[in-house]
């Protein structure tokens, strides 16, 4: 039985959830309900994006450049996502037997959106939860024998290079890796480092279209063009990739590509997305397994057939991809390239070393420097706990930046400042 001082003290936490909750509610209603008029961004860009600034619940005073890890859902996405529960947890759906038993549909109402903007057919993309999940559907659902290598970078995320460990260990297959430069030159060295790397048991070729650690943006058609002249499946990691810079599938002509659209397309948490290209739908196998899980005719939906499911979610994921066209997937791109570059030669004049390449056609919203002799765990506890300021760090002495188009420069001078200011004090 809970003690008088305990129930209180619970009570008191559900009273503060539900402050929390009208807080954030109340949150939204502030934010405006259309975007900034797109006048004001030929008069003025840096006060049109600081009118789009208002859309996030990031407070003000804060300056988020930890957008590689995940990203902040804004006032339209969360809406969609809190319209969905409020619409479908009455239980008061028309028919008997339609209530939220989510996970066994085509959903077509949310691959149609996603698959125009990241340029494929409906049938080749399942909703899943993650670039994880999605990249170990691919490395569970292939037909690979022990001593079958699959290639890849010494820079792949845990989320992309464990699946493939996974299958080493269980059943032989062989793990080989490139090392890419720190920083890569160009397109032009990743692609000979792999035309190099390949042996004639190489079945796959996984690589991050964009380096969770330095930021580099692989020249994946070619990497992609050069697997497929050799009868090699071409795997891509695209978790950075949608809403970060415009690409399209079918130009890339890989044969899959996993993502987390939570991240750069400030799309919900859970709401990613596998590609399979169609002629190579039918040699992957299903790893969750549920009604259709063997039925060819559903194409990519197979995958996607996950059993219970959070389709709120996903209606968020459709609320990104429409605030991201309506914004102009062209004009955050450029925003995002501005402020890195910003961020990148500001750190360059302070004396860290780059990890992105300095060839600006293979970087975009990720730098990664490198300040030799930092303690980069003491700076980034510094930054937030005293300065409100998020970055991340890695070791041994290295800061990724993260340049969300939301940012301003002022922002971006603040964390400058305040980098300054650390050296300083702990020369
Ligand atoms: C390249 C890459 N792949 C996979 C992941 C894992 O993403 P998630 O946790 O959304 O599956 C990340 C996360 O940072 C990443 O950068």
């Amino acid at each position: 039985m809970l003690d008088r001082r305990r129930f209180l003290s619970s009570t008191l936490g559900l009273t503060a959830g539900l402050a929390v909750s009208k807080d954030l509610f109340a949150q939204l209603e502030h934010a405006p309900t259309s975007l900034p008029n797109p006048a004001t961004f030929s008069a003025n860009e840096d006060a049109y994006w600081a009118e789009l600034r208002k859309q996030f619940l990031i407070p003000a005073d804060e300056v988020y450049l930890n957008n590689g890890t995940v990203g902040s859902s804004p006032a339209p996405v969360l809406r969609a996502i809190f319209d969905g529960y409020n619409t479908t947890e009455r239980m008061d759906q028309v028919e008997p037997e339609d209530y939220p038993i989510w996970g066994y549909a085509a959903w077509n109402e949310f691959r149609d959106p996603l698959a125009q903007f990241v340029g494929c057919n409906r049938d080749e993309l399942a909703l899943l939860r993650n670039a994880t999940e999605a990249n170990s559907y691919v490395a569970n659902g292939l037909d690979l024998k022990a001593g079958d290598e699959v290639l890849m970078t010494d820079q792949e995320h845990p989320g992309g290079e464990m699946p493939w460990q996974l299958r080493a260990k269980r059943y032989g297959i062989v793990v080989k890796k490139v090392t890419l430069p720190k920083p890569v030159k160009d397109g032009a060295q990743v692609l000979n480092l792999f035309n190099d790397a390949i042996t004639p048991r190489t079945r796959v070729m996984f690589f991050s279209h964009i380096s969770t650690n330095t930021g580099t943006v692989l020249p994946a058609k070619e990497l992609c063009a050069l697997a497929r002249s050799k009868g090699i499946l071409s795997a891509v990691d695209g978790a950075h990739t949608p809403g970060m810079m415009r690409f399209n599938l079918h130009d890339i002509g890989c044969d899959t590509y996993s993502s987390s659209p939570h991240k750069w397309l400030q799309a919900p948490k859970g709401s990613g997305f596998l590609f399979v290209r169609d002629e190579v739908i039918d040699r992957i196998w299903s790893t969750i397994a549920t009604e259709g899980w063997d039925e060819p005719k559903i194409r990519a939906e197979r995958f996607q057939r996950i059993g219970s499911s959070n389709v709120p979610a996903l209606m968020g994921l459709r609320a990104s991809i429409q605030l991201a066209n309506d914004i102009g997937m062209e004009r955050i791109e450029r925003r995002h390239r501005q402020l890195a570059d910003y961020i990148l030669a500001e750190m360059l004049k302070r004396g860290a070393e780059s990890w992105t390449s300095p060839d600006p056609t293979v970087r975009c919203a990720i730098v990664t420097v490198n300040v030799p002799g930092l303690k980069r765990m003491e700076l980034e506890n510094w930054l937030w706990k005293t300065k409100k300021i998020r970055i991340r760090g890695g070791e041994p002495s290295k800061l990724r930046l993260s340049t969300p188009y939301y940012l301003s420069k002022a922002d971006i001078n603040r964390y400058l400042a305040a980098f300054d200011e650390f050296r300083k004090a702990n020369a």
